[in-house]
């Protein structure tokens, strides 16, 4: 057992979060409960956090436990990513007319590179550590179409005890050379990588159709019968990202009422499938995400980057689906959690093309922690700091540099805090970054 003293940021529900400026966090060995519905901690036994309050009111029941103090610093869950694509590390930043031209001349020659192991294992290292060093202790990641990719991140999850989902890319077609796949070889791949890593210590997989442009009905077809045969694993695609993608994936499809309808008749739509965008979609579509369960992965910084539209917050709320926060890295412009809120902000805020709305920083602070760890099914689990919770969490430098110690000592309420810090942060606030109580 282990007791950490300094503020404490979580959440007691969505949007709303509770800050201690005194806490108490304790830590220890936790056994899976109710609330551990990925059932992939048996293994692990991953320590938990048993106790969380004001320092006062804590600190006799846990009298003989000694204490780290961080004084001056923040405790906080750790972050929560919900798309991004670990092969694309390298491909930030890469400028491209749209979305289906940055495919072409950037990404698929990248992703093609992961053919090598080595070249798999050397991304898999540098990605977690970069997450990691930006306070992301969770991520739902593509990997490529290559089986190799996939072993390679989870083996180097594995090693730091992370809780991560990714998966073999399937697109068995309008593919290059390279990555693109074989209808049954992939879906024979995909099977034998569910049963090596699937509830596997803290792993989970993730079927991942690329989009469905890049699948035949064939491929689409096989992975909606390996997610009726496995129904704890995750489902990870795109959809309704730009103008050009909608309109090609609808003339591919032509009897799919809509291009997200796709994904249904396919049988690609439940809990714990998880669609990258969501921005060009219609009020039928959006209620067929919450009829489903489905979840979308907002991913501003993308958008922005890509041009691809605005993520409408509003009709989101009205139709009450699911979502969280992603980087979308290498489309995404880093790992950030703290660029991704402030996009966020941003996008949410346009009211051009659709109504703007204003986030507050702690509906910002939750869609990239509690809320997306609930949107991935992992409530309870992951993205928060409530008993039960398994012990990832940052220790934030509200000062760690000399403008956001200026901004910060002025804040005179939690939302002044979180903003100046969602504005002004990045890597250099995230001073640790304990996964499974370690670190
Ligand atoms: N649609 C299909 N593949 C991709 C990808 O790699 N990135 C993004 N942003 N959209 C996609
Ligand atoms: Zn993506």
């Amino acid at each position: 057992m282990k007791a950490y003293r300094g503020a404490l940021l979580y959440f007691t529900g969505p949007g709303q979060a509770h800050y201690e400026s005194d806490g108490l966090l304790v830590v220890g060995p936790g056994k899976p409960d109710a609330a551990d519905t990925a059932g992939a901690t048996a293994a692990l036994n991953c320590p938990r956090v048993l106790a969380v309050g004001s320092y006062g009111a804590l600190a006799p029941r846990f009298a003989q436990l000694p204490s780290t103090h961080f004084a001056g610093r923040i405790l906080a869950p750790g972050f929560v990513d919900m798309h991004i694509h670990y092969p694309q590390t390298d491909v930030i930043g890469a400028p491209a007319e749209d979305l289906l031209d940055w495919l072409e001349r950037y990404t698929f020659p990248h992703e093609a590179r992961f053919a090598d192991p080595a070249h798999c294992a050397a991304v898999a290292e540098f990605f977690l550590d970069e997450l990691l060093r930006h306070g992301v202790t969770t991520a739902l990641t593509f990997a490529t179409s290559h089986p190799a990719s996939v072993d390679a991140l989870f083996a180097a999850a594995q090693r730091r005890r992370m809780r991560l989902i990714t998966g073999k890319v399937l697109q068995d077609r309008h593919s290059p050379e390279g990555v693109r796949d074989d209808t049954v070889q992939s879906l024979r791949d995909t099977e034998a990588l569910i049963g090596r890593w699937h509830g596997v210590d803290r792993l989970g997989y993730a079927i991942t159709p690329r989009f469905a442009p890049t699948s035949t009905p064939a491929q689409l077809r096989g992975a909606g019968e390996l997610a009726a045969r496995y129904p704890s694993t995750w489902i990870q695609s795109h959809v309704a990202e730009n103008a050009n993608e909608v309109r090609w994936a609808r003339e591919l499809f032509p009897a799919a009422r809509s291009y997200l309808a796709v994904y249904d008749d396919f049988g690609l739509m439940r809990e714990r499938a998880v669609y990258a965008h969501c921005i060009h979609l219609d009020a039928a579509d959006r209620a067929l995400l919450r009829q489903r369960h489905t979840a979308a992965a907002v991913c501003p910084s993308s958008n922005l980057f890509l041009g691809s539209g605005f993520f409408d917050y509003a009709a989101a709320a009205r139709a009450g689906f699911s979502y969280g926060l992603a980087s979308d890295v290498g489309g995404g412009t880093g790992f950030s959690p703290f660029h991704t809120m402030l996009a966020a902000y941003y996008v949410a805020r346009e009211g051009q093309t659709k109504q703007g709305l204003g986030l507050t920083p702690q509906q910002l602070w939750w869609q990239h922690t509690a809320g997306a760890a609930q949107a991935l099914g992992l409530a309870g689990v992951v993205g928060n700091l409530q008993p039960g919770c398994e012990a990832d969490f940052l220790v934030l430098n509200p000062a760690a540099t000399p403008l956001l110690a200026r901004k910060t000592a002025q804040a005179g309420s939690l939302d002044e805090l979180l903003f100046a810090l969602i504005v002004l942060g990045d890597d250099r606030v995230v001073e640790r970054c304990l996964v499974a109580g370690q670190g």
